[in-house]
């Protein structure tokens, strides 16, 4: 029950949906705290199935996954107090007439027993983390009017001002540009440094964060490789999930991967 210092401890984890489909299967691996990790893996391979299995959001079909010491199913109440979760795009609802400052506020006031009020720190604070994305100007922008790229930066500000060891985002650089990109990447990185939270983020392009992520999983559908950015960046590796075509070219002494899913190979 009590909290260890590992950020995820992962023992043969499998989960299956209704329809009997295997997402996970054999997954082990374990994560110090804190870190700033990276999940990677091409579509389908179960990276946002892990972390609904770690949110306790869905159950495992064998074995388990805890955060912090506590367990996916017994502790879920404690996990989902523990962290801020960015759900993946697809999966946030537009219908609701929220503005920026609603959603930037949301984060501060989630956690809070009702009734829920934002005072004044929670106001600045939300303001403060709006600011590193460069969105406080559309503080009063209805929140379903902004583009997708826009909404990926509100996103991200509400898990900075929100409350909670553990940031957990699953995407937040799908459909954003190269400048939204850097304003995310650098919050967060900048968060990390002067936080005592760990960061987990699954991304499909390892470039943009490998020089700040201490580690980086490998998914498809079980473990392929779990380490240090350099370690995972290896064509053996690589083309074990993303085919013949994946490749790491060195430039001005740092490592890239070359994928379908970095995009570097686009134009192939
Ligand atoms: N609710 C569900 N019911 C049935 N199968 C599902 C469900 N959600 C996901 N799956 C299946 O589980 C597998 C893993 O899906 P998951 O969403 O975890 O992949 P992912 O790695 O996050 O992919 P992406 O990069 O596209 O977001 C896929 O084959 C998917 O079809
Ligand atoms: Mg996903």
């Amino acid at each position: 029950m009590s909290e260890s210092n590992l950020l995820f401890d992962v023992k043969d984890l499998a989960v299956r949906y209704p329809n009997g489909e295997y997402a996970l299967h054999h997954v082990n691996f374990s994560v110090e705290s804190p870190s700033f990790m990276a999940i990677i893996g091409p579509n389908g391979s179960g990276k946002s199935t892990l972390l609904k299995a770690a949110l306790g959001l869905i159950q495992p079909t064998r074995g388990f996954i805890k955060m912090m010491g506590y367990d996916s199913v017994r502790d879920s109440h404690k996990i989902q107090r523990m962290v801020r979760y960015v759900p993946q795009r697809d999966q946030i609802g537009l219908n609701i007439p929220m503005k920026v400052k609603d959603i930037a506020l949301m984060g501060r006031l989630l956690k809070k027993s009702p009734p829920r009020f934002a005072s004044s720190k929670d106001k600045r604070i939300a303001k403060e983390a709006l600011k590193q994305v460069d969105m406080l100007e559309l503080w009063e922008r209805p929140f379903p009017e902004l583009s997708g790229g826009q909404r990926q930066r509100v996103l991200v500000a509400r898990a900075l001002a929100g409350k909670g060891s553990i940031l957990i985002l699953d995407e937040p650089l799908a459909g954003t540009d190269a400048e939204s990109q850097r304003l995310i990447v650098d919050a967060l990185e900048e968060y990390h440094q002067n936080n005592d939270v760990s960061i987990i983020m699954v991304t499909h392009d390892l470039n943009p964060i490998h020089k700040m992520v201490r580690s980086v999983l490998l998914l498809k559908r079980t473990v392929i490789g779990i380490g240090a950015p350099c370690s995972i960046m290896d064509v053996e590796l690589l083309t074990k999930v993303y085919g013949p075509t994946a490749r790491i070219v060195e430039y001005a002494g740092h490592r890239y991967c070359v994928t379908h899913d970095s995009g570097i190979d686009r134009h192939e």
